[in-house]
């Protein structure tokens, strides 16, 4: 798809004129207003749409009336949904030229057009035999040209994380994502196994011992000279989580697949930050890894030593991705960034707690907190923060090693949470559980069902605003 700016949207020869109705309101065009609205009596609902023929008399084959809903109600981030219901009809319809004729918009709305206009769309049928022809080509609009080009760059990373984590883990391994990390352009380091120990990565490790495949730790450097700030930004890469030794049940093991969907978040971001050059260093790491029952899977029971030197009684095999951000965690803490903010499918209390509009935010410091939940806020994104209180470390209290990786099941996502703080040192830290928004079983507002690319926006824009 591209989006071309235009000034007079009604002169393309469009398969489809979009125009916006507000509810109870006049449309800008003439067709829409007498067939849909006098003689129809359509109202203009938010997302609700209606067809027209032309038969012939405009350069545009048919007219399809948008309803934003109540003038007074509508919003940028609603702006995106709408613009998505558009693009999904014009999907149906196997349109592929669209104009959009937006009148009546009180907001430059050059960003959440471009962003939902991409975010629906996107297909993933690289495995389909028959492919259907459905992409919209080419999008007329009247907008901000310079906006709608750093959208689209936003956007285009969204779609790159999103057919990552899409990706089924037979072909997502962890070298797979190494080799995807290297051939970014930016300076790479891919720690191997061997390496990975001697660097005393204990509990990263532990969790690769049962798959045959091998761990990778990526670590992806942007760079530039007397950055305004250093990032790093850290995203979970369980390429398949099985649960290891204490297993899932088959429902919950269907999508985790989707385990390295925060992995995929900050290669989605590192794929496009020199594209905008921005005056701060961002790291990009990922801990890869599968976690198996092989017969060299790490037990419940065993006791790992992390990075730090921290001791961890395994108390289930299922919360590993703690184990993998532990030993990221120090790696990031040594350096030498501001900030330090990692992202994860860490936690099914955070999905049961928040749902999948929202993901979970923590940390250590509230303005970094503050920040990044407005951001997310003003690009689509939902972020709620939970507490870090230092009771929920209690069910973690090991006999045996300072800490055990799981506890009570009440409060799973903090619990996890102080887990991880344990491994942080000296510098400003948040951790965002994307379990319930990064993976969707059914379609959600812009979203068709599977990968959403959680965290692309929010980062990118974060970075971005330094
Ligand atoms: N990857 C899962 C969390 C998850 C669950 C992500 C559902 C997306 C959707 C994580 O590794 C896990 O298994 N967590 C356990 C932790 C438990 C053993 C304390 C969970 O949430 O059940
Ligand atoms: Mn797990
Ligand atoms: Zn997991």
């Amino acid at each position: 798809m591209e989006i071309k700016v235009v000034q007079d949207a009604k002169s393309i020869e469009a398969d489809i004129l979009v125009v916006n109705q507000f509810e109870g309101e006049k449309t800008s065009n003439e067709l829409a207003n007498t067939y849909a609205i006098e003689q129809d009596n359509f109202k203009g609902k938010f997302g609700e749409t209606y067809l027209l023929p032309t038969y012939g008399k405009e350069v545009y084959k048919k007219v399809l009336v948008l309803g934003l809903g109540k003038k007074e109600e509508f919003n940028p981030n609603k702006m995106r949904e709408a613009v998505a219901k558009a693009i999904k009809k014009a999907m149906q319809m196997e349109a592929k030229k669209v104009s959009f004729l937006l009148d009546g918009i009180e907001f430059d709305y050059s960003e959440q057009f471009t962003m939902g206009a991409y975010i629906a769309d996107y297909t993933f049928d690289k495995y389909k035999s028959e492919k259907k022809d459905n992409k919209v080509q080419e999008v007329y609009v009247q907008a901000n040209a310079d906006i709608v080009k750093k959208a689209e760059k936003i956007a285009e990373a969204m779609a790159f994380a999103r057919n990552l984590a899409n990706e089924p883990a037979q072909f997502a391994t962890p070298s797979e994502l190494a080799s995807i990390a290297c051939d970014l352009g930016l300076e790479t380091i891919v720690y191997n196994r061997e390496e990975c120990e001697k660097m005393g990565m204990g509990a990263f490790l532990a969790v690769a011992r049962g798959s045959s495949q091998e761990p990778k730790f990526i670590h992806m450097k942007y760079q530039v000279d007397n950055p305004k700030k250093k990032i790093a930004i850290i995203g979970k890469g369980i390429t398949f989580d099985s649960g290891g030794l204490d297993i899932k049940p088959p429902s919950s093991m269907l999508t985790m697949k989707d385990d390295m969907s925060a992995a995929a978040c900050v290669l989605g971001v590192m794929s496009i930050i020199r594209e905008f050059h921005p005056q701060v260093e961002v790291h990009g790491i990922i801990a890869a890894c599968e976690n198996m029952p092989g017969c060299s899977a790490y037990k419940p029971g065993d006791i790992l030593t992390a990075k730090n030197g921290k001791t961890i009684e395994v108390d289930n095999t299922d919360a590993e991705g703690r184990l993998t951000l532990a030993d990221a965690l120090c790696y990031a803490c040594e350096l030498g960034v501001d900030e330090v903010i990692d992202l994860a499918t860490l936690t099914g209390a955070c999905m049961v707690a928040l749902g999948t509009n929202a993901s979970g935010i923590m940390g250590n410091d509230e303005t970094l907190i503050k920040n990044l939940i407005d951001t997310a806020e003003r690009n689509g994104e939902r972020f709620w923060q939970l507490p870090l209180w230092d009771e929920y470390f209690d069910s973690l209290k090991s006999d045996v090693a300072d800490m055990k990786n799981t506890g009570s099941r009440w409060g799973g996502a903090s619990t996890a949470g102080v887990f991880l703080q344990k491994f942080v040192k000296d510098v400003k830290w948040a951790h965002i559980d994307i379990a319930g928004t990064a993976f969707l079983d059914k379609p959600q507002k812009e979203f068709i069902k599977g990968a959403t690319g959680a965290g692309v926006r929010t980062l990118l824009n974060y970075i971005l605003e330094q």
